[in-house]
């Protein structure tokens, strides 16, 4: 196990906003910095950082939290394997207590399978570099390609021996299990027969953004036709082939500094543009680019060129590819080669400076990319030039902006030859086609999840207490340690029997005022979650006295940090949406009169309602009594709250009481 200690410095050390910007490009968005939800294909960003909190909040899906819940939620970590992320990123160095046995038994299935794929990348990398097979056949062919070590190094590149269980042997000398070989398709289970998936090949250890090692692309070094030329690993827990893309570890920086990725087809494209110099480049490992690819380059850069073989068939293939990254709301650009040559080829031969040149050159927007396809295959048949005006029209039509789509449209005219009207025309055709054919869709979902939601809406009616309660948490994350001058009222009756008040001054912490009155009534939070943050909060105010809000979130346990990131930043979305697009910012919100006013209404809203409870109570007893006993305690008991109520109404004066309490009237 980590130490309490390792802990507590990950937590001083590490940034949420640095752990974060690896993964999500962020713009700053007045004290709070913003970006595309990492877990939406969304399109307007609603993901929040907060730097002076450490905290975040993604508005889309509604997940929040500190720096390790980010990791927990983005990466799929445990809590562990975010803090050994963190010590590692951060050069910390970790200091374990012993592991029981349990513990170790605990540790899941899926950690299992990453941790036996780190070892067979390890394996393998140290089978190239240092035994004489590897030395001898999957070095000397890296070497022939071209591959330097450094590459080498930076890919992990590996090499599997020539023998049925070498690395099923070696895993499980070390402690691994058949079954997270097996699961993660190393080893090949057949009967009581087991051999090793990659026997005699050159390795691609593929890897996550973060760099966890998913699975491996493996190279055949025979001239063997009836063998693939490349086998991966098969789908399972922790590789998923559709959301992967080659090289994006190594990429992402690059393409966020760039703001440009380059996408090509293969592993070894990849790898010979970085030993370019050209960093920015992943792979989609020869398959039909996917949206969830997509997504993963769209929270780096809004801009992808795509790089094309030389040969016009894969082009047919992977043209389709562009009209799904317009789908997706980016800019795509297309690149092709000399015939003959793919990128890894051409980047072999040229240095950086011709190989940038020509990629600048040589990148055309899709719309001129299509026609000057059109250049080579159909110049002089109409039937064909149609056909092609229709496809760009189609890919047109795929882009979300409007003003984009109008500038595409001229931008075609005048390469085409052809009037705006009539494009104008049969893209507002296809479009309405799309939009007939989406909103039946949406009609036919709506009523399949009818039902469900009907149900949910019951369930979600809205408690009122929570209301008051989460107000109170706002307040008190908010503004707990300021020191306010309060109006203390003292409540007596007077010789005539009148109920009377004295007002008097005096200054508290907010903290100390808001507690001091809800023990004064015997006042908890209904809410148990409520409870449990109020509790964690006045805990920490009370030891401290002063709220260090990075501090304070560095020692909230890790369950309470979604719904306090929830209370922090709640009211920031709203900034975010509205006031910030009209440059208003609501500085009033922090003055401390509007503080002031905010907790004493809180207080009295509090008890307004604790009054109400009471009277409810009391009426539920008068009802189940009798009509012949004696009653008359209970109801001047209830008088007796009747007057409370309508002082206390007086107080809030002209702000409305949280209007649902004419429900109980
Ligand atoms: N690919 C695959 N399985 C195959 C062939 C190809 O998974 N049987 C994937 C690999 O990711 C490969 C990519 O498709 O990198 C492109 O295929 P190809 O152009 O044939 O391979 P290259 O990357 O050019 O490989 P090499 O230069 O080593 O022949
Ligand atoms: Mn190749």
């Amino acid at each position: 196990m980590i130490s309490r200690n390792t802990i507590d410095t990950v937590f001083e050390v590490a940034r949420v906003e640095e752990v974060i910007g690896d993964f999500v490009q962020l713009k700053r968005a007045g004290s709070n910095l913003k970006g595309l939800s990492p877990f939406s294909d969304e399109k307007s960003p609603s993901f929040m950082v907060s730097p002076t909190k450490q905290i975040w909040k993604d508005f889309s899906s509604g997940k929040g939290g500190n720096v390790v819940t980010f990791l927990m939620e983005h990466e799929h970590f445990s809590y562990p394997e975010a803090i050994r992320y963190l010590a590692k990123k951060y050069n910390i160095e970790i200091e374990e207590t012993e592991q029981t046995s349990e513990e170790k038994e605990q540790a899941s299935e899926k950690e299992s399978m990453y941790l036996v794929s780190e070892f067979a990348k390890n394996y393998f990398h140290k089978t190239l570099l240092n035994s004489e097979e590897g030395k001898a056949i999957g070095l000397s062919y890296f070497k022939e390609r071209g591959f330097t070590n450094a590459t080498i190094e930076k890919f992990g590149l590996g090499y599997s021996p020539d023998s049925w269980t070498a690395l099923t042997d070696e895993a499980l000398k070390n402690g691994y299990s058949l079954e997270f070989l097996e699961k993660t398709g190393l080893t090949i289970v057949k009967q009581d027969k087991k051999f090793d998936r990659f026997k005699g090949r050159v390795m691609f250890p593929i890897q996550s953004m973060s760099g966890r090692v998913l699975g491996f692309g493996g190279r055949i070094l025979t001239n063997d036709k009836k063998a693939a030329k490349y086998l991966n690993s098969p789908e399972s827990e922790i590789y998923h082939k559709s959301k992967i893309l080659y090289g994006l570890y190594q990429a992402k920086q690059a393409i966020a500094k760039n703001d440009n990725c380059y996408l090509v087809e293969g592993y070894t494209d990849v790898i010979q543009f970085n030993q370019s110099g050209v960093e920015n480049v992943v792979a989609s490992s020869g398959t039909a680019l996917t949206a969830d690819q997509i997504r993963l380059i769209s929270r780096l850069t809004k801009n992808i060129t795509v790089l094309f073989d030389g040969d016009a068939a894969g082009l047919r293939a992977s043209i389709r590819g562009v009209d799904l990254i317009l789908e997706e709301g980016m800019n795509v650009k297309v690149c092709t080669f000399p015939n003959g040559e793919d990128p890894d080829s051409f980047a072999k031969k040229t240095s950086f400076e011709e190989l940038t040149l020509y990629l600048e050159e040589h990148a055309k927007d899709f719309i001129q990319f299509k026609a000057s396809l059109l250049n080579e295959d159909a110049q002089n048949d109409p039937i064909k030039k149609a056909e092609l005006i229709r496809d760009m029209v189609t890919s047109i039509s795929k882009i979300p902006d409007r003003i984009k789509r109008e500038v595409y449209v001229q931008e075609t005219s005048k390469i085409m030859e052809i009037s705006e009207d009539v494009l104008a025309n049969t893209l507002a055709q296809i479009l309405r086609k799309e939009q007939y054919d989406a909103t039946k869709k949406a009609f036919e979902e709506n009523q399949k999840i009818d039902a469900v939601k009907r149900e949910e809406i019951q369930l979600k009616k809205i408690d009122f207490l929570s209301v008051i309660e989460e107000n109170t948490l706002k307040i008190l994350l908010n503004h707990g340690d300021k020191v306010l001058t309060f109006e203390e009222r003292v409540f007596f009756k007077n010789e005539d029997g009148d109920v009377e008040t004295k007002v008097f001054k005096k200054d508290y912490k907010v903290y100390e005022k808001i507690y001091l009155s809800l023990q004064e009534d015997e006042l908890e939070f209904s809410n148990e979650v409520f409870r449990a943050v109020y509790n964690h909060i006045m805990f920490y105010l009370q030891n401290r006295g002063v709220l260090d809000k990075e501090k304070f979130i560095a020692e909230t346990p890790q369950e309470l940090i979604t719904i306090i990131s929830d209370l922090y930043l709640s009211d920031d979305r709203y900034r975010l949406d509205n006031w910030e697009s009209k440059n208003i910012y609501p500085k009033a919100k922090d003055q401390e009169s509007v503080i002031l006013q905010n907790v004493n209404e809180t207080i009295l809203n509090f008890r307004v309602h604790l009054i109400y409870k009471l009277i409810g109570d009391l009426m539920n007893q008068l009802k189940e009594k009798d009509s012949q006993s004696d009653n008359s305690d209970l109801l001047s008991e209830v008088m007796h709250y009747g007057e409370l109520r309508k002082l206390l109404f007086s107080f809030l004066g002209n702000v409305t009481p949280l209007n649902h309490y004419s429900q109980y009237n």
